[in-house]
């Protein structure tokens, strides 16, 4: 029967790890939403697309040869014939992400390819992003906010990332990315029904545990 489990986080909030995880040990498909943001402006970047320009990152969503697996046993994200996994990340595509995730035309467009997959997997899924217990699939059996601290966000990017940024540039590019995101979605405060894990004093292992227990009761 259909699970699908809905995540929806600020950066640093650790959605992705604990989506994987959770996913991994309920045997369900993951999608990393994120990726395909990141990708479609990794794509835009490539080809030299503006990101102020509406009209073209819009064709840009609707033409992208995106591949992404969403078994959490072998992650890739591919354009064409690209492995782009790695690049996705880079800080490059991290600060420009923003710009593309906020053209309502590209939105519309991978939120057609989120419900896309969503029903290719039968419904089993862990879906995590900004959006997805609002409007990607606000009617899913598990919709979940997870929430930190500034400072603990700030902590666990940092970690993430290397420590090759001061923590104050880290605190300002992901604090201006918040903000833009903030513009088009509501990710800093749970819709009705939505359930909110504050995972500012748990380790990895304790989130997992609340949030299997919140989709298990
Ligand atoms: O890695 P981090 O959690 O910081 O971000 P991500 O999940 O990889 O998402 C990167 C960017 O994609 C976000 O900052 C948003 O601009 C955009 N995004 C979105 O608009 N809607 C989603 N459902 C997922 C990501």
């Amino acid at each position: 029967k259909p699970l699908v489990v809905a995540i929806d986080g600020p950066s640093g909030s650790g959605k992705s790890s604990v989506s994987r995880e959770v996913a991994r040990r309920l045997g369900l498909a993951y999608l990393d939403t994120g990726a395909m943001y990141r990708a479609l402006t990794w794509h835009c970047l490539a080809s030299g697309v503006e990101l102020d320009d509406a009209v073209a990152v819009e064709a840009s969503a609707r033409a992208l040869k995106l591949e992404q697996s969403t078994s959490v046993e072998h992650e890739f994200v591919k354009v064409g014939d690209l492995d782009i996994t790695e690049q996705i990340r880079e800080p490059a595509i991290s600060s420009a992400v923003s710009a593309v995730a906020t053209t309502l035309g590209a939105r519309t467009e991978l939120v057609r390819r989120q419900r896309e997959a969503i029903t290719h997997a039968a419904k089993r899924m862990v879906v995590e992003g900004r959006d997805i217990t609002t409007v990607v699939a606000p009617t899913a059996e598990v919709r979940l906010l997870l929430t930190a601290s500034e400072e603990a966000r700030m902590a666990r990017r940092g970690m993430q990332l290397g420590g090759t940024q001061t923590a104050e540039q880290l605190t300002s590019q992901v604090l201006a990315r918040d903000a833009q995101d903030s513009t088009v979605v509501e990710f800093q405060r749970a819709a009705d029904g939505v359930v909110t894990v504050d995972s500012s004093d748990l380790d990895f292992e304790q989130t997992v545990a609340v949030v299997l227990r919140v989709v298990l009761e």
